[in-house]
């Protein structure tokens, strides 16, 4: 069976209190399915609320945008794996585009954050994408396995197996719009091969990048997507629940 990841990125939004309506207003409106299951990434103010109230349901997991790579020490601002795992994250993303772009994020700090995360037990969910100057040049491939190779970088075979890597060309984010489901499917072609090629078996390869309730089908139809990372259209609980739905033929 096809078992797809919906996973719920909401950024620099939803505060705790915020985060515990959503969570319970989702839950009202989306019941478990053995073909299918959903992911939050909260802002780490909210990680707690949210994983507290999707608790007893073993097909929600709650993650963290984010970890530093020390595990504890005066590091001001900064969440390690080992404190985000406390307060209730089971996973964490890597390199989004938006840490890489907007905060300098270099593939050396993804290497160190991912090996921080496997260290703490989180599922890595590893972010990669080309921008639309690299895109245009035709170095898509190139970057995105550049971005691999470097976080990646000494992860063998069993921990591979834990990491997810979500495709987000940076020229589809937040802006409307998508990548191809064929060109999406032929990034998602070669991460694969990347990933078995080093000892993961069965690896998880989402698309990102404004995907939402109208075109989700379309992309889930490509059987190159195990899933997709959503920002923007996973914001309120009603529309996301509609999104994780999705019959993907
Ligand atoms: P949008 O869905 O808002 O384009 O964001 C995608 C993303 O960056 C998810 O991590």
């Amino acid at each position: 069976m096809r078992r797809l990841l919906f996973a719920a990125n909401w950024k620099m939004h939803l505060g705790p209190d915020e985060a515990r309506a959503y969570v319970k207003a989702f839950r009202a409106r989306y019941n478990r399915r053995e073909d299918r299951e959903v992911w939050f990434f909260p802002p780490a103010v909210s990680v707690e609320a949210a994983a507290q109230t999707a608790r007893d349901r073993g097909d929600l997991l709650v993650g963290t945008q984010d970890v530093y790579w020390e595990p504890k020490g005066a590091f001001t601002g900064a969440v390690s794996a080992p404190l985000a795992l406390q307060a209730g994250a089971r996973a964490t993303l890597i390199g989004h585009s938006e840490r890489r772009h907007v905060f300098g994020e270099t593939d050396e700090d993804t290497r160190r954050k991912m090996g921080a995360a496997l260290a703490a037990g989180l599922l890595p969910m590893l972010c990669v994408g080309e921008t639309l100057a690299e895109r245009d040049a035709g170095h898509t491939l190139a970057v995105v396995v550049r971005q691999l190779a470097a976080a990646l970088s000494g992860v063998d075979g069993a921990a591979l197996s834990r990491v997810v890597v979500a495709y987000e060309p940076v020229w589809a984010i937040g802006t409307g719009r998508t990548a191809t489901p064929e060109d999406a499917g032929a990034v998602h072609r070669e991460i694969r091969g990347w990933l078995h090629g080093r000892g993961a078996p069965a690896p998880r390869v989402l698309y990102g990048g404004s995907v939402n309730a109208k075109n989700a089908a379309a992309l889930l139809a490509e059987r190159e997507l195990d899933g997709v990372l959503v920002g923007g259209a996973s914001l309120d609980p009603e529309g996301w629940a509609q999104l994780v739905q999705t019959s993907a033929a």
